[in-house]
């Protein structure tokens, strides 16, 4: 997987300034002072970032901001980066400053001269966040990545600080890698096989296999694989921090490796999008090796189900009828509306086998999704407020556009079928609302529950607040917050 960018803490050292290969980094705040650091390199530059600072592009930055001088003269560094940021800022602000830095840094090294300002761990972030790049399949050989060093008044503690910060990072990575990846590399196989070895980290890992889906029943989960070469396989992924006899939170994900629509297949155009509809299960495996690596004090199962939707001489017809493992019937009057079916299943499994205390299922659910919020906001369903309420919050504190969605009896009307106990379409109003009560349908009687509709949010076309184009991660900041604020200590 992509590491994320290493990072070393070293005592500010004012005589290493000059001799800095790549870039180096000062923070100086909208009052203009230099600090130690920064006053070294205004000596070493003659003057040039007073020159800068006390200017009208310093004064019009906005927080979080990066000015640049480019190849500053008594330096050894290809450029000098001004930070502006507030040493008591926002810590969305130092977050941003943070991605700039690796947006300017690109594969050089970095020497960031942090002072003691209050918000490294922050900036560090966003740094941690923002230098991504997925590279694998370029046959030129990669520039080799480059290092930040970071001097700092108190290094052990700046480390100490960033320790779960940058867990939260390599979760994203782990997730933009799976999402990012190509179907012929991932398939339902090796990403068993990917999520097998996060055993390293701790957790259990148990990989269920067609067979086993079977004598359970997911008759459903098992319709949508049937016309792939691939194996349809469920891994249940275990994170055993907390309290032995506390119930989990379950979190689930839809692992559609590649959707054609099967035989209600999709138009060619924009086909080769639906490698990321395996998104909802990989940002359940980033959340998962993200609690692993900071050793999260909470009982936390993920549940993925890894599918391929092929058309095929086996693959499911429309107008089938399948039996789900709850014994519920469903009418496949669309093959494309195969994430539900999927989710229906592996919902059903996970709390009849773990009674959690609240899951959160996660899919590239609906393209109405898309129609509805664009790509700036996930879509929140929720029969419980309190439980939505906490998740709200935590993805706002994280900067993850999430917004929610109304349930109600008349959705779940739609999906009436005429010889089955439902259809798994509602119509074209109001599809993603009809997808979340198709959804609903799989929830027990007193569990809380959100599904988070990830379909506009988890790859994109542009770059976003953190991650450069493609795979963005989305959620599994959130979901890590929800954890540390709800279940820990
Ligand atoms: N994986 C798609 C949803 C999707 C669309 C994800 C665009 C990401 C980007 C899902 O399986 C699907 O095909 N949904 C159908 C449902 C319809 C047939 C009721 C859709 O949204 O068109
Ligand atoms: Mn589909
Ligand atoms: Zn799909």
């Amino acid at each position: 997987m992509t590491e994320p960018v290493t990072f070393t803490f070293a005592e500010t050292d004012i005589d290493r300034i000059a001799g800095a290969e790549g870039r180096v980094a000062v923070i100086v705040g909208g009052d203009g002072r230099l600090d130690r650091g920064a006053r070294r390199v205004n000596r070493l530059t003659k003057g040039a970032l007073a020159r800068l600072v006390e200017g009208e592009r310093f004064a019009k930055a906005k927080p979080g901001e990066v000015l640049s001088l480019a190849y500053p003269t008594g330096m050894a560094a290809e450029a000098v980066d001004v930070v502006r940021l507030d040493r008591r800022c926002d810590v969305q602000d130092a977050r941003r400053a943070g991605v700039a830095l690796a947006r300017a840094m690109g594969k050089a090294d970095l020497m960031l001269l942090a002072g003691n300002h209050a918000r490294l761990a922050a900036i560090v972030t966003g740094i941690a966040l923002r230098h991504y790049d997925f590279d694998r399949h370029r046959s030129a050989e990669p520039d080799p990545r480059g290092a930040v060093t970071v001097m700092c008044a108190k290094p052990e503690e700046a480390e100490a600080a960033v320790a779960a910060p940058l867990a939260v990072a390599e979760g994203v990575h782990f997730t933009r890698d799976l999402v990012n990846e190509p179907a012929n590399h991932l398939t339902t196989i090796s990403f068993a096989e990917r999520l097998k070895e996060m055993e390293a980290l701790g957790l259990e890992v148990e990989v269920l296999e067609e067979p086993d889906l079977e004598k359970l029943g997911m008759g459903s989960l098992l319709s949508v694989g049937q016309g792939s070469a691939s194996p349809s396989k469920v891994v249940v992924m275990h994170w055993k921090g907390g309290k032995a006899d506390d119930k989990p939170l379950a979190l689930v994900g839809k692992g559609v490796v590649f959707d054609t629509g099967g035989i209600s297949l999709k138009p060619a155009a924009g086909m080769e999008d639906m490698t990321m509809d395996m998104g909802g299960a990989g940002v359940v495996a980033g959340v998962m090796r993200t609690l692993a690596r900071r050793k999260a004090g909470a009982n936390v199962v993920g549940l993925v189900g890894l599918v391929e939707n092929m058309p095929s001489g086996t693959a499911t017809r429309p107008g089938d009828v399948v039996r789900s493992m709850k014994g519920d019937t469903i009418e496949v009057i669309n093959t494309d509306a195969e994430g539900r079916l999927v989710l229906a299943d592996v919902m059903w499994y996970a709390q009849e086998r773990f009674a959690p205390v609240g899951m959160v299922d996660l899919a590239t659910l609906t393209g109405a999704i898309i129609i509805g919020l664009g790509h700036e906001k996930a879509g929140v369903f929720s029969n419980d407020d309190g439980f939505c309420k906490s998740f709200l919050k935590a993805a706002d504190a994280e900067g993850e556009g999430a917004w929610r969605m109304p349930l109600g009896a008349a959705y779940d009307k739609m999906l009436k079928s005429t010889i089955a106990d439902m259809k798994n379409v509602g119509g074209r109003p109001a599809g993603s609302i009809t997808a979340a009560q198709f959804l609903q349908r799989f929830v027990k009687e007193g569990c809380p529950w959100i599904h988070l509709d990830i379909a506009g949010v988890a790859h994109v076309k542009d770059e976003t607040t953190y991650a450069p184009k493609g795979a963005t991660g989305w959620g599994v900041m959130a979901l890590n917050r929800l954890v540390a604020e709800n279940y820990e200590g």
